[in-house]
């Protein structure tokens, strides 16, 4: 009776459950529906929902009627469709989209609001593609100009990523779409990316390496990040107990789901215990040799399906698993107030425009070089030389190469806006780099070979220069392998193909050479005095030359400033002066030896007389307990050639005096010029007495204001206790110590212009 009656309860629960579909009732509380769709789900529909069924898709429950997952690359355009189960693209004719910017020149607006401006963008043109996860925004610490990927990723410090990661998720997901920020975690070089295990202190991890992964999972509200490839305390990122279970789902209470980097889940075990929701790109054609349309054989596919069944395993982790898929899911494949997006439209052109114009940052403008102004002559010629005038730069790179929808050449957008402006324009080669155009079966349509001699080329460029009213040198790095590319780092620190030679000649030729590097990276530039302006312009996709012309004939007042320091050579680096262990690595080991000390906390110890020395926590690695290790920074021989958060406008501002009432910093700033244009005005806060080692001074606010012509506004900052912290690796937690704080108002990292002391 007893055995009847249970049989007869829980049938009653089934129907009750079958009938009430919670799961599908989108205005249920998200838990019950995610209990509810566990609930009916088969262990084999569980483990079909957490690894890939083809190159970027995850199936969902069909039974169920739920849908699967869709992603896509990321991070600044959404990539064309490809094969099942190739990297190739599958020749969609309906799949091209507008190329942002990439993320380098989105951080050099050190302007949030476009930061916004590119996620709503970015993710309109992901939705109307029906995507649901778009793999990006990358936050890696710029910690090597080689690093190939810095161009993804949003520069040196941690304060400008997280300010600018946070807006950026919310604005793709008000889309519906999910943003996977990447690649968590210490992905700092693409050497060896695969298995490189990275030592780094407790301190460096929280204060410099985490905060912006931080940000985007407790402020943004990302619904999924992705693992990197390489290791960290010797378990791969991807499954990694430290990085996903205590401190990502521990301390930042992330509730999204985990995805593996494609090929980056490497044992099963661990995949199982350790974080991993949804597994990736393993063991099929492309980034990792193997079998095609292999994903039963996944680690999270029929390995841990026959764990299961052996009785080896529970289905805990699996739960879990399901139940972050489930929530992704539901945030977006499943989103019923998710809109219909847009793909190349207006707005989104417009958008690429302006963002790529405010992220553009003039290093240098002797003479008043630019903007390139009318002349009092009949046809005044501009000679345009360089490769990169004419490359297109959106097919390259890696992942996040694209099929943009059309490239406007920095030729072509200097050309159409010249001939307004009553110039004529010429245009020479000066050098060949990379003739190449062509990613996963998408070609740029160029033919750029051209057999002539590099001295042939820089003559013919040199005698033109002579006779030209300006010459406009566009050069710099191109996403080629080993220049600005996934899977490869640079390998010398000055310009390729001879670059350096001909601006030299250039200059001497004309004293109206305007230098423009498209890259995205610092690189040498001996020739820096030699030259009358240097405009950094990034990879700034469809809208290139358009965004180029604005600024170099002042339609658009630059008002960048630069995300990472350009030092004048890479020995000034200090990731590169402890040999190969600090960079690439040895034997698979890459240690950060110089600790806190990257970008400017280096660049700011110059004139300091003796090397720092002090110990930091290692934490327990390798069977070994946590060590304390010896740090010893040798100070700068030289100034940054262009420091951190430095670039120039057409106009001119003056700060006035600081001042601190309570816990409120204002500053006025006024613009001195002619013209309107934009500030960013950055806030430094220095330790003046600390009983640990800190840097000299760290970035903890921004604030961009555009200002009339001659207008002043006052800005206020709000002194928070966080701004004052430092990461006591002992206790595990941020701490901040009595005593007296400068607060230091600058224009740049190294152009400070008011100071105020804050008491604690
Ligand atoms: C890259 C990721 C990318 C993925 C899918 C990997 O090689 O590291 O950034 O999202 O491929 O294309």
């Amino acid at each position: 009776m007893r055995r009847f009656l249970f049989s007869f309860v829980a049938l009653l629960c089934l129907c009750v459950a079958v009938s009430a579909q919670v799961y599908l009732d989108a205005s249920a509380p998200m838990e019950q529906r995610v209990e509810d769709a566990l609930a009916r789900m088969t262990l084999q529909e569980k483990i079909a929902l957490i690894h890939a069924q083809s190159k970027f898709s995850s199936p969902g429950v069909a039974r169920l009627g739920i849908p699967g997952l869709w992603c896509t690359d990321g991070p600044h355009g959404i990539r064309p469709e490809v094969l099942w189960d190739e990297w190739n693209q599958a020749g969609w004719t309906n799949d091209s989209c507008i190329a942002f910017p990439a993320l380098t020149c989105l951080a050099a607006t050190w302007n949030p609001d476009m930061a916004l401006l590119y996620g709503q963008s970015i993710g309109e043109e992901a939705r109307y593609r029906n995507k649901d996860v778009l793999l990006g925004p990358g936050v890696n610490i710029y910690r090597t100009p080689l690093n190939g990927r810095n161009f993804e990723y949003m520069g040196e410090d941690p304060c400008l990523a997280a300010n600018m990661v946070v807006p950026y998720i919310q604005g793709v997901q008000a889309q519906g779409v999910a943003a996977c920020v990447k690649h968590y975690a210490l992905n700092n070089q693409e050497v060896d990316r695969h298995w490189v295990n990275v030592s780094v202190s407790d301190r460096a991890l929280y204060e410099l390496y985490l905060p912006a992964f931080r940000a985007a999972v407790v402020e943004g509200g990302a619904w999924s990040i992705m693992g990197s490839y390489n290791r960290y305390r010797h378990q791969y990122a991807c499954h990694n107990q430290y990085l996903l279970q205590d401190i990502l789902r521990g301390e930042w209470q992330f509730d999204g789901a985990v995805i593996s980097d494609w090929g980056g889940t490497m044992q099963t075990d661990e995949a199982i215990r350790n974080g991993l929701d949804l597994e990736f790109g393993t063991w099929t054609d492309g980034l990792t040799d193997g079998t095609s349309n292999a994903y039963d054989v996944y680690h999270l596919a029929m390995p841990y399906l026959q764990k299961i069944q052996r009785g080896e395993v529970g289905t805990e982790e699996l739960d879990d698993k399901v139940r972050h898929v489930l929530r992704l899911i539901f945030r977006t494949s499943m989103n019923p107030h998710k809109g219909f997006g847009a793909m190349a439209s207006e707005a989104h052109i417009a958008a690429a425009r302006r963002i790529a114009g405010e992220g553009m940052v003039l290093l240098r403008n002797e003479r008043q070089t630019l903007p390139i102004a009318s002349m009092n002559k009949p046809k005044p010629v501009i000679l345009v030389v360089g490769e990169n005038a004419i490359k297109h730069m959106t097919v390259g790179g890696g992942s996040s190469s694209l099929k943009a929808k059309y490239e406007v050449s920095p030729l072509q957008g200097i050309r159409s806006r010249a001939a307004e402006a009553g110039y004529q324009v010429a245009y020479c080669r000066g050098y060949v780099g990379d003739i190449g155009g062509e990613y996963n079966g998408v070609t740029t349509g160029q033919s750029l070979a051209d057999e002539r001699t590099p001295e042939a080329l820089l003559q013919e460029a040199v005698a033109a220069a002579e006779k030209a009213d300006y010459v406009v040198f566009v050069g710099g790095l191109n996403k080629a392998h080993q220049q600005d590319c996934e899977d490869g780092d640079r390998t010398q620190y000055n310009l390729p193909y001879g670059q350096d030679a001909l601006i030299s000649a250039l200059a001497a030729a004309n004293p109206r050479t305007v230098v423009v590097s498209v890259s995205g990276n610092a690189h040498a530039m001996p020739w820096a005095q030699q030259v009358g302006a240097i405009v950094q312009a990034w990879y700034c996709g469809s809208e290139t030359g358009n965004a180029l012309a604005d600024v170099l004939f002042g339609d658009v007042n630059p008002s960048g400033k630069l995300p990472y320091t350009i030092m004048s050579s890479l020995s000034d680096y200090p990731a590169h002066q402890y040999g190969d262990r600090a960079y690439p690595g040895t034997n698979k080991e890459v240690e950060y030896c110089e600790d806190l000390f990257v970008g400017y906390r280096y660049a700011d110890l110059y004139g300091t007389k003796r090397p720092l020395q002090y110990q930091a926590l290692f934490p327990a690695d390798n069977g070994q307990p946590a060590v304390e290790k010896t740090i010893r920074v040798v100070p700068p021989k030289h100034e940054p050639l262009y420091p951190f958060g430095f670039g120039l406008s057409y106009t001119t501002f003056a700060y006035g005096r600081s001042s601190l009432s309570d816990d409120t910093l204002r500053v006025t700033v006024t613009n001195t010029g002619s013209r309107a244009g934009q500030e960013v005005v950055q806030l430094y806060v220095a330790d003046k007495k600390a009983s640990v080692v800190r840097p000299r001074k760290e970035l903890k606010a921004f604030q961009k204001v555009y200002l009339q012509a001659g207008e002043s506004r006052c800005l206020t900052f709000i002194i928070t206790p966080e701004m004052l912290q430092y990461f006591d690796a002992a206790q595990h937690q941020w701490h901040s110590e009595p005593g007296d704080f400068d607060l230091l108002i600058g224009s740049s990292s190294r152009d400070i212009k008011g100071k105020a002391t804050y008491c604690l």
